[in-house]
């Protein structure tokens, strides 16, 4: 199985252009599903769950191309309503296309993803509000076989968690559904709006995105567009974590500070010094060093549960103590382990780590438990004292495009073994 080995010590320095957002693409390509025609993604990072929505919307019967970080996908030819099981399980979130099989098809048949390496992954508001909208929802044996013989119709729905998967699916429901979809308590992360624009641009009616409250008016038809998908906001903290725990300067291309002013913060009180301008931003870590009294992670604005694993990472090697509150997910801790074994110094109890900074980390064989957890443990591996093998990296080539090369033109000793 492909591994990595990073020898730390590295200061990392120069500047790497992000790709575009994993948990933008994935909603998007579920949304060509309900276009006409043939709609053109650009910016779309070449990651293996990229790779696993081009299956599903090819076993749907769509066409689909790609060409670079360019994916077309052609619905005219569309005829199925199933995602088979097996890509059910390679990606959790492939729930998210649900609304969209369920909009343009009348029909859907797919199976309950289950539990994940982040815990529990239940999809009750997914699927109560898809049956509220007149969804006929038949859970068997973990298969939901899904009928919408007269359409689907918006309604007035309270999310009781600003759930983003929840949010996406009722859009994607919504666009071509009878009437007004009111979701209140909607999910306003940036991944929503793009998702919203794209609809848009397509021909759907939907206001209030990156509110609280979205309102769709349902139309009779969208038809195929061209769209850029946002920068990865978590990649781009993923790096400046790296930069930091080096010490390094790097300078970040393609990017949209706006949409992680909370993290970008926090690598200031670690002492960064971070300037941002249009889509750039520069990272000088020299004097990384310190570590912060505490942060929690919530729904956006706040601080992303996914930057949460390299922020540990990094404030391993701070002065000081931090604390670290996770709110999103119920057992993300899994990857501490393997930090441990790197030589930091954290200790867990339920939601809550408290990191001890330590001088100096040393390396050691590890594995990757989940996409985060394994960005966390290179992260980590950067700065540790001789050179760390690191296994089961599937994980991180789910969100992260050409890691490996970008942190080699950045000046890190790491290599990628087959
Ligand atoms: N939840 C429920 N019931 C539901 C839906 C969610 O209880 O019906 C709970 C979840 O179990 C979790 C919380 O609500 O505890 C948040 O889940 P949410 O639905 O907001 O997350 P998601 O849509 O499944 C997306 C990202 C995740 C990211 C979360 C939170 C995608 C493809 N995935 O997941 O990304 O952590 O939002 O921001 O957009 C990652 O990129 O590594 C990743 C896990």
């Amino acid at each position: 199985m492909p591994k990595l080995y990073i020898t730390g010590g590295n200061k990392l320095q120069g500047e790497i252009n992000l790709h575009g957002a994993k948990n933008s693409v994935l909603p998007l390509l579920s949304a060509t599903v309900l276009c006409k025609g043939k709609s053109v993604i650009h910016n779309c990072p070449k990651i293996s769950d990229v790779g696993v929505s081009i299956k599903i919307l090819e076993n749907l019967g769509c066409k689909c191309t790609q060409e670079g970080n360019t994916v077309a996908v052609d619905t005219d030819t569309i005829d199925g309503y199933n995602i088979p099981d097996n890509l059910m399980r390679e990606m959790r979130s492939s729930i998210v296309f649900l609304g969209a099989i369920a909009g343009r098809m009348k029909r859907a048949v797919v199976s309950n993803p289950g539990g994940c390496e982040l815990g529990p992954r239940p999809i009750n508001m997914h699927l109560s509000a898809l049956r509220k909208m007149g969804l006929q929802i038949e859970e068997n044996h973990g298969f939901l076989d899904c009928n919408a013989k007269d359409g689907l119709t918006g309604t007035e729905l309270f999310l009781p968690f600003a759930s983003v998967g929840a949010t996406e699916n009722i859009i994607l429901a919504a666009v071509l559904a009878k009437g007004t979809t009111v979701i209140h308590n909607s999910a306003r992360e940036p991944e929503i709006i793009d998702l919203a624009d794209f609809l848009n641009d397509a021909g759907a009616d939907i206001r209030g995105a990156g509110t609280d409250i979205i309102v769709i008016n349902g139309v009779k038809e969208l038809y195929a567009v061209e769209h850029r998908v946002i920068p990865d906001r978590i990649a781009a903290a993923t790096y400046i974590c790296a930069a930091g725990i080096t010490r390094g300067s790097i300078m970040l291309n393609n990017v949209e500070p706006n949409h992680f002013a909370v993290p970008l913060n926090f690598f200031k009180e670690c002492g960064c010094k971070i300037i941002c301008s249009d889509s750039k931003i520069y990272v000088n870590a020299l004097n990384c060093i310190n570590a912060v009294s505490e942060i929690k992670t919530s729904v956006y604005p706040g601080f992303p549960t996914d930057a949460g694993p390299t922020m540990i990472s990094l404030l391993s090697v701070a002065n000081g103590t931090s604390l670290f509150v996770e709110n999103i997910f119920q057992n993300r801790y899994k990857y501490i382990d393997e930090l441990i074994r790197l030589g930091c110094n954290i200790k867990t109890q339920g939601n809550v780590a408290v990191i001890e900074g330590v001088e100096r980390l040393s390396a050691a064989s590890v594995e990757c438990t989940d996409l985060r957890g394994g960005a966390a443990l290179v992260v980590a591996a950067l700065a540790a004292d001789g050179t760390s093998e690191i296994n089961k990296i599937y994980h991180i080539e789910r969100g992260y495009e050409n890691i490996v090369d970008n942190l080699a033109r950045l000046g890190a000793d790491i290599r990628k073994e087959m």
